[in-house]
């Protein structure tokens, strides 16, 4: 009984230092992050992260919100690396929004490239505020 209550805590740690590890490599893989970005991203989240609806603090009639701007105007640059990429892997169905999970979808090599596209795509006054904060 005790090495089964041992063996859980550990996975339960172990999952969650995993997802703590999480950083932006600046300048890494941004070809194909760019090229992830399009394939999957764009459609919501518009061509370079502007967003598709400028009321995107306004609730869509169906009740959810539109998919929030990534180019900086926004909100993502006050999350650290680990809740974007959390919300990259689980999609939004937890916090009652509707973006899809990628954690099956995509490689763990294309989910990271994709997190540097999206810093990539911030002004550099806020991806120096970003460093500073999360580096
Ligand atoms: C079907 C539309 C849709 C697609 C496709 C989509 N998203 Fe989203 N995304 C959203 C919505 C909507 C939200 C806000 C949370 C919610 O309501 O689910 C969001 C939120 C986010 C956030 C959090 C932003 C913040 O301010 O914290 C990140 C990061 C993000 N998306 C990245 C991505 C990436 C990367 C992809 C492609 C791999 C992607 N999204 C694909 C709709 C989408």
């Amino acid at each position: 009984m005790k090495i089964l209550i041992i063996l859980a805590s550990t996975l339960i740690l172990t999952g969650c230092f995993e997802s703590e590890d999480v950083q932006i490599i600046e300048g890494n893989n941004i070809k194909l992050g760019k090229a992830i970005f399009e394939e999957n991203c764009m459609h919501c989240h518009g061509k370079e992260g502007e967003g598709l609806i400028k009321e995107w603090k306004t609730r869509l009639p169906n009740g959810k919100f539109p998919a929030p701007p990534l180019n900086g105007s926004a909100h993502a640059w006050h999350h650290s690396p680990t809740v974007l990429m959390n919300t990259i892997n689980n999609g939004g169905a937890k916090l009652g929004g509707w973006m899809p999970a990628f954690k099956d979808q995509l490689s763990e090599k294309q989910k990271q490239a994709v997190l540097n596209y999206i810093h990539d795509l911030w002004p550099q006054e806020v991806q120096r505020k970003y460093n500073q904060r999360f580096k």
